[in-house]
């Protein structure tokens, strides 16, 4: 596996790859790798002659300076995972120069309203700070394909908005969320749980199959009215938000309606650690 280190290099790799006309797949990373990243692998391989994963922890995208300074960093763990894995032919890890030449700044986008919906009311500018490092990572990696887990749904809908509003010539592909053996969603964060609390947050995935089960049988705010009871009973945790949205405006209903199709999204907070899931809903 190739580690490169800087855009030149990079920039030179993706030139002799695309000579010898290799179909790249993309899997941009914060690190913390997990198996839901080697899930998006492991799709990026079926799909192209080549996978390439970056890591880079993006400043502009948290809006808190705690949870960057908190953002767990392993680089040396990270590639061993990499080469170990034999799915992933080469790493880009930029330097913050490399992807902000001048200032860190995000830029601002328009997603359509997406941006403010759920995750843009609790994070201000977070999506800007994703659109703005994706769009740079695309025009540097130049892939064919990129792909993104359905945990965070919310941002793999603004990035496949800002692909179709910019006509960027790339495909999005979603991946279906990791799960623990528990239902846990897998991510970065779970790293920051006691072992005990991992076991106790299955509630979240336990409460989602009950959401589904509940759906079209009962009316959303009596819906609400139950998760909100679950999550009461459970010691150190609190229900940021549960909610029913439109899949594709991602808008709250308390209706349902027909030829839609809807997801439940929640957040929860376990021990301060801001847990996020999401499901379809049949
Ligand atoms: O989902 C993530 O890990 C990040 O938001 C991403 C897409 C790599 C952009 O920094």
């Amino acid at each position: 596996m190739e580690v490169l280190k800087s855009k030149k290099v990079l920039q030179d790799f993706i030139e002799r790859q695309k000579e010898m006309g290799k179909k790249i797949g993309f899997a941009p990373t914060m690190g913390a790798l997990h198996k839901g990243h080697l899930s998006l692998y492991e799709k990026a391989r079926e799909e192209n002659d080549l996978v390439i994963s970056s890591i880079f922890v993006n400043p502009t995208q948290f809006n808190n300076a705690e949870d960057l300074e908190k953002y767990p960093r392993d680089i040396n763990r990270d590639i061993l995972i990499l080469e170990n894995s034999h799915l992933v032919d080469a790493v880009y890890i930029p330097e913050v120069v490399d992807i902000y030449p001048e200032k860190t700044v995000s830029q601002h986008y328009d997603f359509d309203g997406l941006e403010n919906e759920m995750e843009g009311k609790s994070r201000p500018g977070h999506f800007d700070g994703v659109g703005t490092v994706v769009e740079e990572l695309f025009h540097q990696v130049k892939p064919d394909n990129a792909y993104f887990g359905e945990k965070d749904f919310q941002q793999l809908a603004i990035i496949k908005k800002m692909v179709e509003k910019k006509k960027l010539l790339v495909n999005i592909k979603g991946v279906p969320i990791y799960r623990a053996e528990n239902g846990l969603a897998l991510s970065s964060r779970n790293q920051r749980l006691h072992e005990d609390r991992r076991e106790a947050s299955k509630v979240i995935y336990e409460t989602l199959k009950k959401v589904n089960e509940w759906f079209r049988v009962i009316t959303i705010p009596e819906i609400k009215e139950r998760v909100q009871d679950i999550f009461d009973e459970q010691k150190g945790m609190q229900l940021e938000y549960f909610l029913i949205a439109d899949e594709e405006t991602l808008k709250e209903t308390d209706f349902f309606y027909k030829d839609k199709n809807f997801r439940a999204f929640i957040v929860v907070v376990v021990d301060g650690v801001r847990l996020i899931d999401n499901m379809h809903l049949d």
